[in-house]
């Protein structure tokens, strides 16, 4: 049987099949597509195959890079040995070498292309924290990009190899939160928990405005963003609201430790609001937001903040595979830590540069 038909034959699985039994038709039917496709691709001639890739212009084109700052970065993951400058680091075939330690170059790294590709560049357990907003699969044309079916086997077959390169890539006490909403979250949760992800908490984001659209069933208010982990060992910084008024006239002693309130004779310290909960009420940017950069699915910097301060510390690497606006790189420089990230969207890597060359 040719391999593409083979790609495109339907698998039955019994009702009573185990979750390894479906990773692993999952991961062998990956592999037969992506054959396919390559040798579909093979067959193209050349001509056709770059009037394929249109007009997208030579500095965006996949694999083109952007360099931020000329600051040491081997620590962001990416299998470079030397390079001396951006016409170097242009040049693709130096981006897939080796693992001998690399002596460069940036506190962000950015660049244009499919996200396998560059997770696929990058060395093992070299990111500290995964935060991706990843597609929605509500099918839609959103302008800026479209979104996957929402269909199980289109979401498995896009997330499966994608997960398994950001499993290998994290540290071993690195952390991943993947944000989507309720319409694909299970099977996503599946998928990590398949791929041997520590699934650690499911947080919910109650954003408040917007898509007040459904006729005939409940509005949708809320993303939730699966939280999981490499090992149980994984970093993690208290993170505590606000001090209320209730909290300040309780602990309402002060001496030079700070405020505190005395019970049985003994003294307890404010150590700053309450523990963060797994609900976060924050209303999502206005359409007149000063934050916005012209980009539809923009996030907040203040929701991937806190996933970044509770999850890496200064120096950290975090990575976002699926950048849009750039929102996280943006946070990651105004919190010094290091950025490494993509888009398949030219535009969003227009737009990223903008704002880390000083916009909102
Ligand atoms: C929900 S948006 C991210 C929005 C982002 N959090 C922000 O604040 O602007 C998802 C992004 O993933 C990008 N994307 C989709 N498929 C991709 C792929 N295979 N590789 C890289 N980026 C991809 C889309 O172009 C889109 O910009």
């Amino acid at each position: 049987m040719e391999i593409k038909e083979a790609a495109r034959m339907p698998i039955q699985l019994t009702p009573s099949y185990s979750s390894l039994c479906r990773l692993n038709v999952l991961r062998q039917l990956n592999e037969l597509s992506h054959l396919a496709k390559n040798l579909e691709a093979a067959k193209l001639p050349l001509g056709i195959r770059q009037r394929e890739r249109g007009n997208i212009p030579r500095s965006t084109r996949p694999f083109d890079l952007l360099f931020k700052t000329d600051v040491a970065m081997s620590s962001s993951g990416l299998k470079t040995t030397k390079f001396k400058n951006m016409t170097e680091l242009n040049k693709k075939q130096k981006l897939s070498i080796t693992d001998e330690p690399a002596i460069a170059y940036s506190t962000c790294y950015v660049q244009c292309g499919d996200n396998l590709e560059l997770l696929k560049s990058q060395l093992n357990e070299s990111v500290n924290m995964i935060y991706c907003d990843i597609l929605y699969g509500t099918g839609r044309n959103f302008g800026d990009y479209q979104d996957l079916k929402p269909i199980r086997s289109e979401i498995e077959s896009h997330y499966l190899p994608r997960l398994i390169e950001m499993k290998r890539v994290l540290k071993q006490n690195g952390s991943m939160y993947l944000q989507m909403d309720y319409k694909i979250s299970h099977w996503l949760r599946l998928i990590m928990e398949d791929i041997g992800l520590l699934f650690q908490n499911q947080i919910v984001w109650h954003y408040g405005l917007g898509n007040n659209n459904k006729k005939r069933n409940w509005q949708d208010k809320h993303d939730v963003i699966l939280f999981a982990t490499k090992t149980n060992e994984y970093t993690w910084n208290d993170m505590r609201g606000e001090v209320t008024p209730q909290m300040k006239a309780k602990y309402c002693h002060k001496d030079e430790d700070g405020f505190y309130m005395m019970s049985y004779g003994k003294k307890y310290y404010l150590k700053g609001g309450k523990r963060m909960g797994n609900v976060f009420d924050l209303p999502n940017l206005s359409a007149t937001d000063g934050e916005r950069v012209g980009y539809n699915t923009q996030k907040p910097k203040e929701l991937i903040s806190r996933f970044v301060l509770a999850s890496t510390n200064e120096g950290d690497v975090v990575a976002d595979y699926y950048l849009g606006s750039g929102t996280t790189a943006k946070v990651c420089q105004e919190l010094n830590r290091k950025f490494i990230g993509c888009d398949i969207n030219p535009k969003a890597i227009e737009i990223t540069k903008g704002r880390l060359d000083g916009g909102q």
